[in-house]
């Protein structure tokens, strides 16, 4: 009877889902150089030409350098003191370290010792679950899986230790986290240089350290045991969207990552990404173009991006444990000149995703009909987007690396075909077909938003055939 009654009050909980939040974290970059003395040198990578126009950095940073100690650890008391509660775990998705080629194996190992023993003591109770980022070598993975083996169970550290990927199955709560090792899918210039750092060369042609076949595999599991899924990487696929020159899955690579998201959409309930530094997001669509997965990526804890600056972000994610369905997000920032001025960060909620562009869920097909608002003359959408794109940078610093601000058209496209558009050669067609009838018109006036608007109707069409 007393069996019967806990069997019901179970299935009632499983019906009416569990909450559960989760933070991501990314590209830390932290740079164990950073001084704050007028006329040092202030940090090991001056972004190129950014200058705040101060001469002395402040003391949680400066737009031109990786981040300071005092800034990671204002993140951290964040995180504690904004939700302590209810956490299931923390995504931790790479670039660590500043990226210098100074610094010699010691140091590296030392920062990632400090950043971990810093993560360790914000989340007592949590496990942190962290992916390599293309700044995080020079060390090898059975060093990194010694310096966070408390976090990772013995099955995930076996795969870690050889290739530097692995997952995690919620067994309770059917739902499992699949952690991509990117730097061995990056473009070949790129991963050569990884791998000679990280002591072994390998064929980027075909399936670098099998890290496909296992994907697939995983994926495979989980639909035979009806779990879903996250993926979680450091380096998404499709491109920049401020440019900066960073690296990018291969052609070869990202297309198959895609075809692979294709194949398992029905399982995958959110991709979670860093990498770019900014606040953006990715729909990916079937054969067809339909709308079927999306990819967020978090901005980063770094205020300097080589394709321009942005404030520091923390997310906090809100989710349903039992399916593992991505509810909404709080998006955390710190205003860097205000914490430098007045000596205290004060981290703060920038926007909460569903409230902030008036979505009711987070789906494929939400998010694809937002980015279409992008385009939409009347719809504040891209205002907001590109306000959150950079963490709502101050404008005069913004108006010097932006692509021309919240109301010109051919920046919205840009955006716009950043979104939904995830390789390259599908990008350029998707800029060039639009920017030409733009150029015919003046910038930022209703006709070219018209034209823009005509344009994506009849593209929409052809995509649907
Ligand atoms: C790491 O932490 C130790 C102990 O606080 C400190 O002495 C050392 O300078 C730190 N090293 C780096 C690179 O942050
Ligand atoms: C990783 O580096 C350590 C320290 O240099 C070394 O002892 C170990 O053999 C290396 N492991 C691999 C798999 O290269």
């Amino acid at each position: 009877m007393i069996r019967d009654y806990l069997v019901l009050l179970s299935w009632l909980c499983a019906v009416q889902g569990k909450i559960g939040y989760f933070w991501h974290i990314t590209d830390i970059h932290y740079d164990p150089r950073y001084s704050t003395q007028a006329n040092a040198n202030a940090c090991w990578n001056t972004r190129n030409g950014v200058n705040s126009g101060r001469k002395t950095p402040g003391e949680f940073g400066d737009y031109a350098c990786d981040s300071p100690w005092a800034l990671v650890e204002s993140a951290a008391s964040a995180m504690t003191s904004n939700r302590g509660e209810g956490i299931k775990f923390v995504l931790w998705t790479g670039d660590a370290l500043t990226r210098t080629t100074g610094m010699n194996v010691e140091l590296r190992l030392q920062c990632l010792r400090n950043l971990t023993d810093l993560l360790s003591r914000t989340f007592k109770e949590q496990f942190v679950f962290p992916a390599l980022g293309h700044d995080d070598i020079g060390v090898n993975f059975s060093q990194l899986a010694e310096i966070w083996q408390h976090w990772l169970p013995q099955e995930a550290l076996d795969t870690f230790k050889t290739a530097g990927y692995y997952t995690i199955e919620q067994r309770s709560e059917k739902y499992r986290i699949i952690f991509l090792n990117t730097n061995l899918w990056l473009n070949t210039a790129d991963s050569r240089m990884l791998h000679r750092s990280s002591g072994s060369m390998i064929d980027n042609a075909h399936d670098p350290f099998e890290q496909w076949s296992w994907f697939q595999k995983t994926l495979e599991t989980a639909r035979r045991k009806k779990e879903t899924v996250y993926i979680v990487g450091h380096t998404p696929p499709g491109i920049d969207d401020r440019e900066s020159g960073a690296a990018v899955l291969s052609e070869r690579h990202n297309t198959k990552y895609l075809q692979v998201i294709r194949l398992y959409s029905d399982i995958i309930r959110g991709q979670f990404f860093g990498h770019w530094h900014t606040d953006t997001f990715r729909v990916v669509y079937s054969d067809t173009g339909l709308p079927v997965s999306w990819i967020m990526m978090a901005p980063s804890i770094s205020p300097s991006t080589p394709g321009g600056p942005n404030n520091p972000g923390l997310r906090l994610y809100k989710f349903e444990t039992t399916t593992g369905q991505v509810l909404d997000y709080t998006q955390y920032y710190l205003n860097l000149p205000d914490a430098n001025s007045i000596g205290t960060a004060n981290w703060l909620p920038e926007y909460s995703l569903l409230e902030y562009y008036e979505l009711q869920e987070i789906t494929a097909i939400a998010l694809h009909d937002l980015a279409d608002r992008f385009t939409q003359f009347n719809d504040y959408a891209f205002v907001r987007y590109y306000a959150a794109n950079t963490v709502s940078l101050p404008r005069e610093v913004e108006q010097i690396w932006g692509c021309g601000g919240p109301l010109n058209g051919v920046c919205a496209l840009h955006h716009y075909c950043t979104v939904t558009r995830l390789n390259p050669e599908s990008y350029r067609e998707c800029y060039s077909s639009y920017a030409f009838a733009l150029s015919s018109t003046g910038p930022s006036t209703p006709r070219l938003y018209f034209s823009l608007l005509v344009l994506l109707v009849c593209a929409e069409l052809l995509r649907n055939r």
